[in-house]
Formats: structure tokens, C-alpha cells, sequence
């Protein structure tokens, strides 16, 4: 009894983040150190809505338990019930539901600090030992998520010959390594890479799509290889900066620029800005709300004048919380 995930990326104009990071967990439900006979083992998918969390349901709740534990709870509940969580990431606190969101939609309510799981099932499960889930065949496969504001270069968690959990994954930040490595070493046929710049606030932000024919984890990222982007003059407007690499004097990386002029007349589509380096714009500088990194973004139709993040504010210069990037493997 298996069952389709909604389509994350269907034909819709309006982008929506991709805030559906799903967690594939094999849950003993006999027990969670042992199982002796296969049918104790279940399989589900869970799929992650940032900033959100089921209310009014509530079946049970456990501290200090990471969020594999969280859902193996839920599985074993699955008597009682359990039919999603929310999950608190530094508190480590895991609230079991009743119910999904499918269900009661209007109890979804935003909160910054959780994030809601729901078990990607149609119906209950009663039928313990059937029950299978199979993963949905979908062509983005995330490869990297890089969070804002945590504190590490975004330029040097994109670039890292390995992906240091420890000092790279602070506040959610994360890399496929072995993705990363097969892109590397030119073992993918990729077809398409896209970039994702999601503003949870907004449940939104800009999507740029390229062809990744041929590409390596850098040269993707270059002006001919742009299949849609959101902006309208892009395309026609002359570029001073398009890459990765960037600006690194300015320690500015995932540069789309399109001239400097003093600070004042720095105009553009996408920066990450990593640290006010060498010329001190006051757009550049971090603040105690915003620390580094810091992902900015037009969201006009076409480049915006980065001074407008101070005079304008995120109406204008949209502030990214993190950025994705999903490969399409042929
Ligand atoms: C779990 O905790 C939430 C938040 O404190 C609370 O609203 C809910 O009633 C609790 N659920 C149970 C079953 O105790």
C-alpha cells in the first residue's frame, strides 16, 4: 500500500521552497536496539515542512531524543496512532500527533523553531509486517543545503574536498558527499542543476535552473549554461561577476553581479557575502539579526541596487535563509 509523495516540483509558476527534505527511517518497531525476525522492521518517509508544526493533536511527548528517534517513536506508535511529529532541532524535543496536516490543515501553524513531519501514507497503518514504503523516484536529488548565518563560509562548505559534519553542519547546513564526489569526478551524466534560494519566511524565493551537461561542482554556475532564472534582464544585461567563485577580495561567492560603483552603485541579481572585506560597504555588513554568511537577492524583476537591503530593506533585497542545490541525473 504505497503511495506517491506529492510532486515537489510540478509545473507551477509560483516557486515554493523546497522545504520537503525527506527522511527515509527503517524503524525497528519491536525495539529500537534489536530485531530478531524482519517483520519487526518498518519502513517509512517522512517528509519535512521548516517552520511548522501540527497543533491540537497531540498524542505523546519525549526531550532529549535526536529526530530518527523522534520518528521511530512515531512507528511505534503506529497502534496509537502516530501519524506525524514535530520536531524541535536544539531543544531535541519530539511531540507526536494524531493526525497529519492533510487532514486538518489549518492546524499546520507556523513556528520558527519546529519543523513537521508527516508520514507519507494515505491511509493508517494497521498492517504492520506489509507495510513498505518505496521512496519516490524524483528527479532533483539534493546535493547541498548551505544555511545562512551559521557561521561558515558558504564559498568553503560548497568547495571542501570532504564534508566536515562537525564544524560544517552547524544549524542544518548539509552535503551529499558521495554525490558531490561522483559530480566531481565526472561519474554523473547531470542533465540540469538546480539552484534554490529560500526565504522561510516568505515560503518562497528564486529558483535558478542550468545545464549540467559536462559540468563539474563549479562551472555549472555560468551565464550560458542558464535555462530559466526569475529575473527578466538577466539574460540581456551585461555581467561583471557569474560564478562561484566570485569576488573573493570581496569575499562576495555565488556572485551575479552586474556593475560596481563605489558601494552605493553595487548592483546585482545574487551574492552570498561572507565578510566585509577590502572595500567596507555598509550592504556587505553583518548585524547581530544577520551574521555571516549572508544570501541576498533581487526581488524585483530585474537587478536591484544592493545599498536598497539598508534603505529599502527585504521587500527589495530579499534576505535567503538558505540556499539549495538539486542535481537532475540522466
Ligand atoms: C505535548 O506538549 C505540548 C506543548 O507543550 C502540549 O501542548 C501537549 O498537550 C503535550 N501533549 C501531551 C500528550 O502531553
Amino acid at each position: 500500500m504505497m503511495v506517491a509523495l506529492p510532486s515537489a516540483s510540478g509545473g507551477s509558476k509560483v516557486f515554493k521552497c523546497d522545504t520537503n527534505l525527506l527522511v527515509s527511517i527503517v524503524a525497528c518497531v519491536a525495539g529500537v536496539v534489536a530485531c530478531a525476525s524482519a517483520w519487526q522492521w518498518q519502513e517509512a518517509t517522512y517528509a519535512a515542512q521548516e517552520h511548522r508544526a501540527l497543533v491540537g493533536h497531540s498524542i505523546g511527548n519525549h526531550s532529549g531524543v535526536t529526530q530518527a528517534l523522534c520518528a521511530v517513536l512515531c512507528l511505534r506508535e503506529g497502534d496509537a496512532q502516530c501519524r506525524s511529529f514535530n520536531y524541535h532541532d536544539t531543544g531535541r524535543t519530539c511531540q507526536l500527533n494524531g493526525a497529519r496536516m492533510e487532514e486538518f490543515p489549518e492546524s499546520l501553524v507556523e513556528d520558527f523553531d519546529f519543523s513537521y513531519y508527516g508520514a507519507q501514507l494515505e491511509e493508517p497503518y494497521i498492517d504492520l509486517p506489509e507495510f513498505h514504503t518505496t521512496p519516490s523516484a524524483s528527479e532533483w536529488q539534493l546535493v547541498f543545503k548551505g544555511v545562512a548565518g551559521n557561521g561558515v563560509k558558504m564559498y568553503d562548505m560548497w568547495t571542501a574536498a570532504t564534508w566536515d559534519e562537525t564544524t560544517m553542519g552547524v544549524g542544518g547546513s548539509w552535503r551529499d558527499d558521495s554525490l558531490y564526489g561522483a559530480w566531481n569526478s565526472g561519474d554523473l551524466n547531470i542533465a540540469r542543476v538546480k539552484l534554490s534560494l529560500c526565504d522561510a519566511n516568505i515560503g518562497s524565493g528564486a529558483e535558478l535552473i542550468f545545464d549540467g551537461t559536462g559540468s563539474d561542482v563549479s562551472s555549472w554556475f555560468s551565464k550560458d549554461r542558464l535555462i530559466s532564472n526569475p529575473w527578466q534582464d538577466l539574460i540581456s544585461t551585461a555581467t561583471n561577476y557569474f560564478s562561484i567563485y566570485g569576488h573573493p577580495l570581496e569575499d562576495r561567492r555565488f556572485f551575479i553581479n552586474r556593475r560596481y560603483g563605489n558601494c552605493v552603485g553595487d548592483y546585482g541579481w545574487l551574492v552570498v557575502t561572507e565578510s566585509n572585506s577590502h572595500f567596507d560597504c555598509e550592504w556587505d555588513r553583518s548585524s547581530a539579526k544577520y551574521p555571516y554568511p549572508i544570501i541576498l537577492y533581487s526581488r524585483t524583476a530585474g537587478n536591484v541596487q544592493w545599498h536598497k537591503v539598508i534603505t529599502e530593506g527585504t521587500d527589495t533585497v530579499g534576505r535567503a535563509d538558505y540556499l539549495t542545490i538539486h542535481i537532475d541525473v540522466e
